[in-house]
């Protein structure tokens, strides 16, 4: 086939199936990583290896909008223990502070392998001599060393688009060390926050050693950053926090058809006094039980009253074949239920609850209607709905309620930041947020745009390609 100089490989693809009248076509998926690289791609002769979302369908390559699409086939069988069993209850649970216990099974780290070989020999057989190879995300950290050992010629990047976790719980994992070496293939390892690169250094130091005699790991600066040197190269671990294409979100949140589209919303919701926003995947990082319980004490004190104050909570199916993202629905929902049910009238609701996902138009409609934007994640690498919602004001009214523990809050500092777990902290804040005067949103809104209209998604992965090639010998 045809050879590229530019790969972007993850789990995957930036297209969505949709099957319509006339048969079964793509869509390009939601997302910034997409919009941010399909420029990146068109300029420099790229394409995208990844999995199309469907078990046991192998495809030929094509193209979709300007991208050329390299399909990974998968099993069912590896769809259960690759995808759901050891990137979704294996890695995701270990690297978001095991708020999840982690299963670890010996068949699981074998698919993990020989999918991660794959997805290794898919690149290796597509990339042009000295091409660059960027791989996305905690489903494939064995690439970048068995796409070096087959391509020596190659600049290997790396992103992490979660938590990298502290040494302590990171050990827990039985196959630590060849993940690590996993990673280390790689010239450069991207981390959402600097003490996801240093947790990753420190773990590295310790564990890793297969990479050469006389290899060595020096933390570069106070800020954490990591640089590992095994005798015949570097490795560098720094900080590249992801965004978004705010000048998207923005121009969306303009129009007049959106904007009417919001009125519509808080008018179809009785036009209570404030409205509350939580938009998550359902999962169980996400601290949506938190949120819930925040309010329905508020409500409970009398603080919150139903008729003034109405929580929509979009959570968005998710991972739906992995226990415990069943076991989270069923609390929620029961959770939800007891609400609505002590506290409802017949004219207002105190939770509206939606197991749906949305178009883009409509999530700007969300953000437009919502008052207070609640992101009360337990761990969270960053937390784009963070960033969206504060896209999407443009007249700088509205407060956001954000968690420390996600990322975002590196970037968005002058939100009302909590800790989901202090939960009588997590109420004053939300009763801040709902009386918060005018101006004083209004400043804070303001510097949190013009930190993502500066950092948004095209700045960031045009940072991370340039340090790559920097890097590079
Ligand atoms: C997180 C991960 C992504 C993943 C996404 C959706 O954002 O970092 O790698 O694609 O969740 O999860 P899913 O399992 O549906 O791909």
């Amino acid at each position: 086939g045809e050879l590229y100089d530019f790969l972007v490989v993850s789990n995957r693809l930036p297209v969505d199936r949709v099957e319509e009248a006339s048969g079964s076509g793509w869509r390009r998926s939601p997302g910034g990583l997409v919009t941010a690289l399909a420029p990146v791609m068109e300029k420099s002769d790229g394409a995208w290896v990844g999995w199309h979302g469907a078990p046991d369908e192998v495809l030929e390559p094509f193209e979709h909008e300007g991208i050329t699409i390299l399909p990974v086939p998968l099993t069912a069988q590896e769809v259960e223990n690759y995808y759901e069993g050891f990137s979704n209850a294996t890695l995701w649970p270990l690297y978001h502070d095991v708020i999840a216990p982690p299963e670890f099974h010996r068949a699981w780290w074998d698919s993990y392998q020989r999918v991660n070989q794959r997805f290794a020999d898919a690149a290796a057989e597509r990339a042009a001599e000295g091409a660059t190879v960027w791989v996305q995300d905690y489903q494939l950290q064995l690439v970048p060393a068995m796409l070096r050992r087959l391509r020596p010629d190659l600049k290997i990047g790396f992103f992490n688009h979660i938590p990298f976790p502290p040494q302590e719980i990171f050990a827990q994992l039985p196959w630590r060390r060849q993940v690590l070496e996993g990673l280390l293939g790689a010239d450069l390892l991207g981390f959402q926050r600097p003490n996801d690169a240093a947790n990753f250094a420190r773990a590295a130091r310790r564990y890793a050693r297969a990479a050469g005699k006389g290899s060595r790991l020096v933390v570069t600066d106070p800020a954490h950053d990591g640089e590992w040197s095994p005798r015949e190269r570097t490795v560098r671990a720094e900080a590249f926090p992801i965004s978004i294409d705010t000048a998207r979100i923005s121009e969306l949140a303009e129009r007049p058809e959106i904007i009417e589209r919001a009125r519509q919303i808080r008018h179809d919701l009785g036009d209570p006094t404030t409205i509350m926003l939580g938009v998550d995947r359902l999962d169980y990082t996400k601290g949506i039980r938190h949120r819930l319980k925040a309010f329905e004490e508020l409500l409970t004190d009398g603080r919150a009253r139903v008729g003034d104050v109405t929580l929509i909570q979009v959570a968005s199916p998710s991972r739906e074949r992995v226990e415990q993202y069943r076991i989270l629905r069923e609390e929620i929902e029961g959770t939800v239920g007891r609400i609505n049910g002590t506290f409802d009238t017949m004219q207002h609701t105190a939770v509206r609850y939606l197991h749906h996902s949305y178009p883009v138009e409509e999530m700007v409609a969300l953000y437009l209607a919502a008052d207070v934007m609640l992101v009360t994640a337990l761990r969270d690498g960053m937390n784009l709905v963070a960033k969206e919602y504060v896209a999407a004001r443009r007249d700088g009214t509205g407060a956001l309620v954000l968690s420390e523990f996600a990322g975002a809050a590196d970037q968005l500092k002058q939100a009302l930041l909590v800790n989901p777990h202090d939960i009588a902290g997590l109420k004053d804040a939300i009763t801040t947020a709902i009386s918060l005067p005018r101006g004083v949103a209004a400043r804070r809104m303001k510097a949190m745009r013009r930190q993502i209209v500066v950092h948004n998604v095209e700045e960031w992965s045009a940072s991370f390609l340039a340090r790559l090639k920097e890097v590079c010998p």
